[in-house]
């Protein structure tokens, strides 16, 4: 106890100085003028000082000194009316009472709105780590999980008879592909981490959705979709991270392929297209799959936002902030008759925002 109060004292001497002084004078005036002048009031003034301390048990033990402090004064007081002086110094006691419990409770719900503060903060960095967290282990799944797809279509290959021996060296030639890009991914992550700028490569879009729907293959033909492609010849190329803007147009195709699994399979049709005009390039991926509830497409791509059982919601999430970093933006419409047409776009003069 004694200690805490060496602590407080320490932490802030010029307050308990003032403090000590002002109270000190108090204490003087009250004791020399007489007793009908109620002075000890005026230690209101120094309890109301005390809260700078930020400490309720500073402030109670500021004003039971300024309470005794009244009393002693009272009895050493020799002249004038009692009367008055006792009605006085009640008065005084009323105010310093009722002051300190102000005073005190003015404390308690600052120390609340503090601490209400911190943990704010607190959950705000949480989510962030949190959110970080499910993007890097999104981004990694995808080609881990072709990776493993590859390696089995390649196991097969080789135990056929006779061994496809091309076959499986496609297989093998892919998963080192989906390597690279998992390493990609995480030299990205890191680099996201580490604030450093997103690269800034001169992207041929028709080659970055030709290498992902190259990814794809084996799992649009597995859900049987029939799978076209309107791809303008004359593209001009785009300033960004390839590896990024390749990451928007996987999960864009992923959910369009998960959505159409949804459906029968005779209806299972998939349309990727890519078009310029002066000011931008227009990418989209269209799909007769389940389509999307009107009411929902405006919170879409919000993170977090998801109808799958081991879906995280994160997909178009990281897809709308890596088009926006490239100064695009992304959309998501009805398609007619079924399904949804997912698609962003990319300045063709695109400055990449660090
Ligand atoms: N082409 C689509 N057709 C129908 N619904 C879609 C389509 N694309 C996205 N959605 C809906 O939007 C939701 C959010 O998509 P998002 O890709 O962000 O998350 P997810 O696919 O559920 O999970 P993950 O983080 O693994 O990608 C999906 O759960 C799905 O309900
Ligand atoms: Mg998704």
């Amino acid at each position: 106890m004694r200690r805490e109060f060496l602590k407080y004292l320490l932490e802030m001497p010029f307050l308990w100085l003032g403090i000590a002084i002002l109270a000190g004078l108090i204490f003087i005036g009250d004791t020399i003028t007489d007793l009908e002048i109620a002075f000890a009031v005026l230690y209101v003034s120094v309890i109301l000082i005390s809260v700078y301390s930020g400490r309720t048990g500073a402030i109670a033990f500021v004003g039971v000194a300024c309470g005794v402090l009244t009393v002693v004064s009272y009895f050493l007081t020799r002249h004038g009316a009692s009367q008055a002086g006792l009605v006085n110094s009640t008065l005084s006691l009323l105010a310093i009472g009722a002051t300190t419990y102000l005073a005190i409770r003015i404390e308690r719900l600052d120390a609340r709105a503090r601490l209400a503060q911190s943990e704010l903060a607190r959950m705000s960095r949480l989510m962030i780590v949190g959110e970080l967290g499910t993007s890097i282990a999104h981004e990694v799944s995808q080609p881990i999980t072709a990776i493993a797809a590859n390696g089995n279509a390649a196991l097969r290959w080789l135990s056929a008879t006779p061994a496809d021996q091309d076959e499986a060296r496609r297989a093998i030639e892919r998963i080192v592909m989906d390597a690279g890009r998992a390493g990609d991914v995480i030299g990205r992550v890191r680099g996201l981490v580490a604030r450093s700028a997103p690269s800034r490569d001169r992207i041929d879009l028709i080659e970055a959705i030709t290498d992902v729907l190259e990814l794809v293959r084996s799992e649009i033909r597995k859900s049987q979709i029939l799978l076209r492609t309107e791809l303008a010849s004359d593209l001009p190329l785009v300033t960004g991270d390839r590896v990024q803007v390749q990451q928007v147009i996987l999960n864009l195709i992923m959910n369009a392929i998960e959505a159409l699994t949804e459906v029968d399979a005779e209806a299972r049709e998939l349309l990727v297209s890519a078009a310029a005009d002066e000011s931008k390039i227009t990418v989209s991926v269209r799909d007769s799959g389940i389509g999307v509830p009107l009411a929902t497409l405006d919170t879409i791509f919000d993170a977090f936002h998801t109808t799958k059982p081991n879906g995280m919601g994160m997909g178009l999430a990281i897809s709308r902030s890596i088009i926006e970093a490239h100064g695009g933006t992304v959309y998501a419409a009805p398609n007619f008759p079924h399904g949804t047409v997912f698609g962003f776009t990319l300045p063709l003069d695109a400055k990449v925002r660090g």
